[in-house]
């Protein structure tokens, strides 16, 4: 099907004007699409699908970088939402809410002792780490993943523009399923923290996720689980709950109020009731829609299969694509990782086509084929039979393409946009 970006490319000129980048986020940016050949711009969104500026549909793998846990427009979260909104968003002092969402965590979250909210991941993640630098006394906090935007995270990256060095010498990146890594820092100085994704595209090790557990009792230092990707996707517990491994302290946020913006820092009391003194405060912490809507989202996980849907769509989808792949003789150049509710897209070179010419080829034909792709398939509760059969099908073509291409040598030359460039890699 042939589709139109026209509106999505001049919005996208406008917005430039005054927006950098002409997005709040990164990876929603047009740095992170095929230039002329993807939509820039959502209008709307219902179930699995998705609307852009210039009318095209499409079956939605990103799920709003994985907030959209349910679909779009869900109705219980919407009813919820609207039912709040005539009581009110933003009052003087606490709801109710935040005690009724408070006791939803701690029942169905292995570390939740006591609960704090923010607006968003980063806000948890940063919460746990000032958390960890006052129980402990101590300024150095090891790092596993991506962990958001402040400068105590993001300066150890390759973004770090902004960020002073006495900031990012206290951060130290370990990498994952490296047991000994991990304890040779902690035996050299001592750290307040090791945060990490218990899991993001590898399996932990047998005995890595308890080994960290030993070593960072052993050595004092908070053991934190940012489950802002896996809580409310491996398991309604999180991964702490799927691997059995309880950390000291937890940040959630993305599927926890679909769609909605909210964060939320959870773990022991020891260590959560020095917030009482630490300052982790905003005006919007207590957001009344947000609230409402993670209620609404959580008791629908708790009631309905939601969790048990996103493995099985997500491993019959990665079944069908692995099969697809090897049909066109594909396997060096892509493959799957992760777990089913969350398989990444990883893509290498091969001869002078790089991996990301290979990624902008697939992001190009699949978006062509009506699917919006971007390096992952983020799966939701919406998603369909009907949508597995479309999404198959679009890869069959888009895979014969780019083995096709790839054969005739031709395939960056015809592709008739640049090569999208990473923004960092810590996957
Ligand atoms: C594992 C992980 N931690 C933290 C964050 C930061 O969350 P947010 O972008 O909501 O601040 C993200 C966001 O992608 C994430 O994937």
């Amino acid at each position: 099907m042939n589709r139109s970006f026209e509106k999505s490319n001049k919005m996208l000129g406008r917005a430039l004007e005054i927006i950098p980048t002409a997005s709040q986020t990164f990876s929603k940016s047009h740095l992170q699409y095929p230039k002329g050949h993807a939509p820039m711009f959502i209008e709307r969104g219902l179930g699995s699908r998705v609307w852009d500026v210039d009318g095209n549909e499409y079956i939605d793998m990103v799920n709003g970088l994985m907030a959209v846990s349910l679909g779009y427009n869900d109705p219980d979260v919407n009813r919820a939402v609207m039912e709040q909104l005539s009581k009110g968003i933003c009052f003087s002092l606490p709801s109710e809410l935040e005690y009724e969402l408070a006791q939803l965590l701690v029942e169905i979250i292995p570390c939740a002792e006591m609960v704090r909210f923010g607006k968003n991941g980063s806000d948890a993640t940063s919460a746990a780490i000032r958390l960890s630098r006052a129980y402990t006394g101590r300024d150095k906090v090891a790092v596993c993943g991506y962990h958001g935007w402040q400068d105590w995270y993001i300066g150890s990256t390759a973004r770090h523009l902004g960020v002073p060095q006495p900031v990012r010498a206290l951060t130290q990146t370990v990498p994952y399923n490296d047991l000994e890594a991990l304890e040779n820092i902690l035996k050299t100085e001592t750290y307040a923290a090791f945060i990490l994704e218990p899991m993001n595209v590898e399996l932990p090790r047998p005995g890595y996720l308890e080994g960290i557990r030993k070593l960072t009792e052993s050595t004092g230092t908070v053991l934190v689980f940012d489950e802002i990707v896996t809580g409310f996707h491996y398991a309604l517990g999180g991964a702490q709950e799927y691997f059995g491994v309880t950390p000291d302290l937890s940040s959630f946020g993305k599927g926890m109020g679909n769609g909605m913006p909210i964060g939320a820092i959870v773990g022991k009391k020891e260590i959560m009731k020095l917030q009482d003194d630490i300052f982790f405060s905003g005006t919007f912490g207590g957001e009344a829609l947000s609230l409402a809507a993670s209620i609404a989202a959580i008791k629908k996980m708790k009631r309905e299969p939601v969790i048990k849907q996103l493995w099985s769509f997500g491993g019959r989808l990665s079944a069908a694509v692995e099969k697809v792949i090897a049909a066109n003789g594909l396997g060096d150049v892509l493959s799957l990782k992760g777990l089913d509710p969350w398989k990444v897209l990883s893509f290498s070179g091969r001869g002078d086509v790089s991996a990301m010419a290979v990624r902008t080829f697939i992001q190009k034909e699949m978006i062509a084929q009506g699917v919006l792709l971007l390096s992952s398939h983020n799966m939701s509760y919406a998603f369909t039979e009907g949508d597995h059969v479309a999404v198959v099908s679009a890869y069959e073509k888009t895979l014969d393409a780019l083995a096709s291409g790839l054969k005739r040598g031709t395939l960056v030359a015809e592709m008739g946009c640049p090569v999208i460039e990473p923004i960092f890699k810590v996957r």
